[in-house]
């Protein structure tokens, strides 16, 4: 979804393309407001005065509302960013996209079971670039796969549909530890992280805001310590992944199988980090399961998917699907 980072191109054909390939039929307004802004007199040069790695649309559109911006037609951003523009200049600044998406957890949730089958352990799920760390509760989610009844009664209600026929798991794993390494780790109870993670979804999409909303909700009832007998609120280091991923697993309690796992965050790194990424996994002796726009193997042989909407899920560098970006598609390999 645009996370990749932002290529110097022209800001009038950044929109375009954001226009093109992430929001037409995702977000009809996001739609409207990048070829506006492509086509707008005053605003790429607005804008090309961001560095280069903050420009991209769905960042400025987040500042925007972030800062009050109504969901309004194309004219009103327009005037809204031109007389706001200080204010959201330093919005942007000072905040990165960083979406996250619990809807995920029901693409996830079948890799996770099948470690817990294989592994007759508890897991200590560790996640690399976990945001908030909203990924690292599908213990406390449940799950409707292709409309069957639900499995679990956390909140939120995840639903998602399937082909070729995926293992679905009978039950929630046993989850005995989380944590996680981000450059920026977020607290999901803090009101200001609340309203900018709410900013971060795209106009016209009420299902993944409820999502969200639900999941801050039982992460919120977690650190309250209102939920008994499932792990704690998540460990959420600051720092590079790729500084901080071993220190984790080392410190994930013995008797549970570290599972590294990530969703839309590779795409973050450049390849030679990629590839130290890859072979740091290989060297920690633990299960990784990867959720990104392109497959990675443990030699780091990457693949690019060929739908840009879709990710791959793999399970220890093994292809297992084909997952819509936000969860709600499972197509089994
Ligand atoms: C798009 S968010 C995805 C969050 C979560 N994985 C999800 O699927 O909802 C990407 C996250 O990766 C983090 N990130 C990017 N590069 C990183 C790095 N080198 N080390 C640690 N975290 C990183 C960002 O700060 C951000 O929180």
């Amino acid at each position: 979804m645009g996370t990749e980072a932002t290529p110097d191109v022209g800001v009038a054909e950044l929109y375009l393309e954001y226009a093109h390939r992430w929001f037409t039929g995702n977000s009809e307004l996001y739609r409207q407001w990048a070829e506006g802004v492509a086509e707008s007199a005053t605003l790429p040069e607005l804008i090309a005065g961001l560095p280069a790695p903050k420009r991209q649309p769905n960042l400025v559109f987040a500042a925007a509302r972030f800062h009050g911006c109504p969901d309004e037609p194309f004219g009103f951003l327009e005037r809204y960013l031109r007389t706001h523009w200080p204010a959201i200049r330093s919005i942007i600044m000072g905040h990165a996209t960083q979406t996250n998406e619990a809807g995920r957890c029901a693409t996830l949730l079948p890799a996770l079971a099948m470690v817990a089958a294989q592994e007759q352990r508890p897991l200590a799920l560790i996640e690399v670039g976990p945001s908030a760390g909203l990924c690292l509760l599908p213990d406390l989610y449940s799950y409707s796969y292709d409309g069957a009844p639900a499995l679990g009664t956390g909140s939120p209600l995840l639903r998602c549909s399937t082909t070729g026929n995926p293992p679905l798991p009978r039950a929630l794993p046993d989850i005995a530890w989380r944590a996680g390494v981000d450059l920026n780790p977020l607290d999901g109870t803090d009101p200001d992280t609340v309203a900018w993670l709410r900013a971060l979804v795209w106009p016209g999409q009420e299902e993944r805001l409820a999502q969200l909303d639900a999941a801050l909700a039982t992460l919120a009832a977690l650190k309250s310590g209102i939920l008994e007998g499932v792990a704690g609120p998540p460990l959420l280091l600051a720092g590079d992944l790729n500084e901080r991923v071993a220190d984790l697993v080392d410190a994930a309690p013995r008797h549970a199988v570290p599972v590294v796992m990530h969703s839309a965050v590779l795409a973050y790194l450049d390849e030679a980090r990629r590839s130290a990424f890859a072979q740091t996994i290989a060297s920690l002796g633990c299960r990784w399961i990867s959720n990104e726009s392109f497959f990675m193997d443990a030699s780091n042989q990457t693949r690019g998917g060929t739908d840009a909407n879709r990710f791959i899920l793999s399970l220890d560098g093994v292809p297992l699907a084909r997952t819509g970006q936000h969860g709600a598609q499972l197509d089994w390999l």
